[in-house]
């Protein structure tokens, strides 16, 4: 269901600070939180599909740009005229300024150095119209030395931009800025010079100059405001490629694996043989592990009973499906493959490793050897709820909604007592436009299983989604009581909850509080955590706000959610330096007050 993803939007176009104020100018993509139903897994994973194909467009896209930028470094030109023009008056007289000595200067009493200083510039301005940028720079570094003006060093910087000598630009307009820090003509141009630069650092200084330079303009020039989006953008997406080529794999969140193996139904694990060998023991501990639901043990041992061998072509078939399945929850498709291949090899009549099969298939953007997975897996059992299931959750996201509400009533027929065929139909209902169906649907299952806490959770969804606000908070809470003993325990009711206070009432403080339980009950609850930052960044708690984002950026799994968390944190710290270095306009424009 799309309404977290909402949520976030009407979250971000309620924004209470100067995002909101100056609505262009920081944020445009809205979804943090963006969760599905009981087809959370489908989603996620084929968004990392997505992910992937971006991040190696975004590669792509990013090496042509540095390559055209240097081509252009090179055979630099000229710019337009009037792009990086000084301020301008006109001077005649030609002189002999430029000869003078520091000597000479010094014994010039104040007067006569302004005015020689203002001829020297006149010179420069003339000079550099005529595009020779050599001589302007000596007119204005001659100037420089007789008094120190941030216009000369602008102007000697637009010099330096022309001949693309950017660390000299940069240089010039910290000049001109610690004289004028108000000065918007340098610290675009100096902002200008950092993006060209390029790297992680530049990137992140050149977005705090263009901040900076819309918050003074009152976000007035639109050129400004593009710029912070360009560079926000170029900023994350580069984080984002560093991090995703060097980050160790690791497991997600406890919930959600759990998520993911409850949406197969379970088998007994294979009994330990006669005699068993180091591998068949290995795979006992595994299923223990798994049983206790502490999942890293659970990986380590079914990648050792394998390693060790079984002796059963039956216990190592079910020993590679499962290692299979932690490498698929991991974004291992690849790896997944080689393993369901093998497993399918040695035991070719597990439906289950078929269905598996299909889901990487998926991932790996194979929708038809995913279907023939699936008919492969019904030839073993033509009465297998996981394929029906299963291929609902394909239909579901390739937003083919009546085919999947057909999987998923097959999927209840053979098997009622799996909830999540029972939700995802309301939700595919839902999706698909009937909303009456949908609730018809929700009531009832809610009087047949009173006691889920999934059922409550996904009905309030759909009720936040309607904007019921009340009714929603309702079906939250009831959803949290009943999820209150479970193990590990979900928290998105609370999320939600606090996403519907929030949208509700505005009311920020409650729903941090909400969150912040939600957060510090599962940790590793990545919606919580995204949310919270939000929160916290509505309320204009910056500094709060910066960190969690960067937890957000830690724990996020997918390229968009990466990006996203990125961009936020380096715009949130961009305006944190902001109210550093302008304390006084942060004050006048409101900006330094925590609500
Ligand atoms: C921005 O607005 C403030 C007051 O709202 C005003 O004092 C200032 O001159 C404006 N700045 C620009 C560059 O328009
Ligand atoms: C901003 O982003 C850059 C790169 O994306 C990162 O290296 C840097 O730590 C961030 N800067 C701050 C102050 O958060
Ligand atoms: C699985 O076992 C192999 C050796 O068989 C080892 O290299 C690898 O690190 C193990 N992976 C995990 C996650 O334990």
């Amino acid at each position: 269901m799309a309404s977290n993803a909402q949520a976030a939007q009407t979250t971000s176009s309620s924004l209470s600070l100067w995002f909101q104020q100056h609505r262009r100018a920081v944020l445009i993509t809205a979804g943090v939180v963006a969760l599905s139903a009981a087809g959370t897994l489908y989603y996620t994973q084929s968004n990392s599909q997505h992910a992937r194909r971006a991040r190696e467009q975004a590669r792509d896209a990013a090496n042509k740009a540095a390559d055209k930028a240097k081509k252009e470094r090179k055979q630099k030109k000229p710019k337009q005229p009037g792009e990086g023009k000084p301020d301008a008056k006109s001077a005649d007289d030609d002189d002999d300024s430029l000869k003078l000595t520091a000597s000479d200067i010094e014994v010039m009493d104040p007067e006569t150095r302004s005015k020689t200083a203002l001829t020297l510039k006149a010179r420069g301005n003339k000079l550099y119209s005529a595009k020779q940028y050599q001589e302007a720079i000596d007119y204005y570094t001659k100037a420089i030395q007789c008094e120190e003006q941030a216009v000369f060093y602008s102007n000697r910087a637009a010099c330096y931009t022309n001949l693309n000598q950017l660390d000299k630009v940069v240089e010039d307009c910290s000049n001109a800025l610690r004289l004028d820090p108000q000065y918007i003509k340098a610290l675009n141009r100096r902002a200008t010079a950092r993006e060209q630069l390029g790297d992680a650092e530049n990137l992140y200084l050149s977005l705090c100059d263009f901040t900076a330079s819309a918050i003074l303009d009152n976000f007035s020039t639109s050129s400004t405001t593009d710029s912070v989006e360009r560079v926000m953008k170029q900023l994350a997406t580069q984080k984002a490629q560093d991090i995703l080529t060097t980050r160790e794999p690791r497991l997600p969140s406890p919930t959600f694996i759990t998520a993911y193996l409850t949406a197969f139904r379970t088998r007994p694990p294979p009994s330990l043989p006669a005699n068993p060998s180091q591998g068949d023991r290995t795979l006992q501990l595994a299923y223990d592990a798994l049983d206790a639901k502490d999942f890293t043990h659970a990986f380590t041992f079914f990648n050792e009973s394998i390693k060790q061998g079984i002796s059963t072509s039956a216990g190592k078939a079910e020993a590679l499906n499962m290692r299979a399945t932690f490498k698929f929850i991991m974004s291992d498709a690849e790896g997944a493959l080689v393993d369901l291949d093998e497993a399918t090899t040695v035991q070719p009549d597990s439906a289950q490793s078929w269905v598996k099969k299909a889901s990487v298939h998926m991932e790996l953007g194979r929708p038809e050897d995913a279907m023939k997975d699936f008919d492969r897996a019904l030839e073993i059992d033509p009465n297998n709820a996981d394929v029906f299931y299963h291929r609902g959750q394909v239909f579901f996201i390739t937003g083919e909604f009546d085919r999947a509400i057909a999987e998923y009533r097959r999927s209840s027929e053979v098997d009622p007592a799996f909830i999540f065929s029972h939700i995802q139909l309301a939700v595919a209902q839902y999706k698909s436009g009937s909303t009456e169906k949908a609730l018809h649907q929700f009531r009832r299952l809610i009087e047949k299983n009173p006691e889920s806490a999934e059922v409550y959770n996904y009905y309030g969804e759909l009720l936040l989604d309607q904007q019921k606000f009340p009714e929603a908070v309702n079906a939250f809470d009831k959803s949290i009581e009943l999820a209150k003993n479970n193990h590990p325990r979900n928290v998105l009711p609370m999320v939600n909850k606090a996403l519907a206070i929030f949208q509700h009432r505005q009311d920020f403080a409650t729903a941090e509080s909400i969150c912040r339980e939600a957060v510090d009950i599962d940790p590793q609850c990545d919606v919580g955590v995204a949310t919270l930052a939000q929160l916290l960044l509505q309320q204009n708690k910056v500094h709060d706000a910066a960190d969690m984002f960067a937890k957000s950026a830690e724990m996020a799994r997918t390229e968009p959610e990466l990006v996203n968390a990125l961009t936020y944190e380096n715009a949130t710290r961009a305006q944190i330096a902001f109210l550093k270095n302008y304390p006084l306009q942060a004050d006048r424009l409101g900006l330094s007050r925590t609500a």
